[in-house]
């Protein structure tokens, strides 16, 4: 029977066997797969792996920091990019959803690939890949997904030519929490709701300014942590805000506003191929809607997401 204690000895002894005294770098995205992946290739090989986690603009609100400081306290060998500004300057005007995704692509890999080059003698690419995402060959999520998408598309970036080390790929989510869990990994890291990729990017409809991704982290940031408040966040397995391209009219004293519409969305699933949208309570919700438009500048409109999926998705992008 499988157990958690038995994979990881099993794995951190795999590990050792495989890479020996090679040099892994991995990039880390706050979630659990990676932070999970990366702790078990720390515990075999210490040092010799280096991580890697961009800030690429579209991260939560205080994500980066956050996270950074987690993983550093993990004792991971972490360095962290700040590339906001290059992601933002790719993404200028792009409003198709597959631009968008690709733009924010192909950005990740040139900024890893600068990292990657750092590093001496590098031989082995860490990543979270977990079973879902093997499976799930026609469309793949997550970096591996980025890195195979961009394979055709010309010169290969030069941590393509590593091996690839996926010490997750047999695994589904819950036993990723439970092997996490078991490492000591903080609970803010395990307990974490899947977030994708290409993070706000996918929640802002149409073209992606600095200005839009504060407006919706700001959004985001009173839901999620409404959810926390109110003890709702572990029932749920994913949850978040879209900011719509549209505007729609208002009042404020006697004046009409024109103003932003924000969409929340809140999900129940077990490997994010279907979902149902959670019930949450009206007065949660009524509570969520008025602390956002008071306080989210632009924002006069929030309306909640009932769509189950198929066949709707949970990303709006
Ligand atoms: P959809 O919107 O397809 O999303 O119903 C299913 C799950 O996948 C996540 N998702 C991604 N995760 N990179 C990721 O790492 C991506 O490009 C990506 N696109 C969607 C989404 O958040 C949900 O959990």
């Amino acid at each position: 029977d499988w157990t958690s204690d038995v994979f990881i000895d099993a794995t951190i002894a795999d590990l050792k066997a495989k890479i020996g005294s090679e040099k892994v770098v991995m990039g880390l995205s706050g979630g659990v797969d990676s932070s999970v992946a990366a702790t078990l290739i720390h515990r075999a090989i210490g040092d010799q792996l280096t991580c890697v986690f961009v800030d690429n603009g579209l991260l939560r609100k205080n994500e980066f920091e956050e996270v950074l400081d987690s993983y550093k306290h993990m004792g991971l060998n972490v360095i962290g990019v700040d590339a906001k500004d290059r992601f933002y300057k790719a993404l200028e005007g792009l409003t198709d959803p597959e631009a968008k995704r690709k733009a924010i692509g192909r950005v990740f890999i040139e900024v890893f690939d600068d990292e990657a080059h750092k590093i001496e003698g590098v031989k082995w690419l860490g990543q979270g890949t977990i079973y879902p995402d093997v499976i799930e060959s026609v469309s793949v999520k997550g970096p591996s997904a980025t890195i195979k998408s961009h394979h055709n598309v010309g010169g290969l970036p030069d941590f393509m030519k590593l091996s690839v080390v996926e010490p997750l790929n047999t695994l589904f989510k819950d036993e990723v929490r439970e092997v996490g869990r078991a490492l000591e990994i903080v609970e803010t890291i395990i307990g974490r709701h899947p977030f994708p990729g290409p993070g706000l990017g996918i929640r802002i409809l149409g073209d992606i300014t600095a200005e839009k991704v504060k407006t919706l982290q700001e959004v985001d940031y009173i839901f999620i942590q409404g959810l926390k408040d109110h003890g709702l966040y572990d029932q749920v397995w994913q949850a978040g805000a879209m900011l719509l391209p549209i505007q729609s009219v208002g009042v404020m004293g006697d004046e009409r506003t024109y103003e932003k519409v924000v969409a929340l969305r809140a999900v129940g699933s077990v490997d994010g191929m279907t979902a149902d949208w959670i019930h949450l309570p009206y007065e949660f919700l009524g509570k969520i809607s008025n602390e956002i438009i008071n306080r989210v500048k632009g924002v006069n409109r929030v309306v909640y997401d009932i769509s189950s999926k198929p066949p709707a998705t949970i990303e709006w992008e």
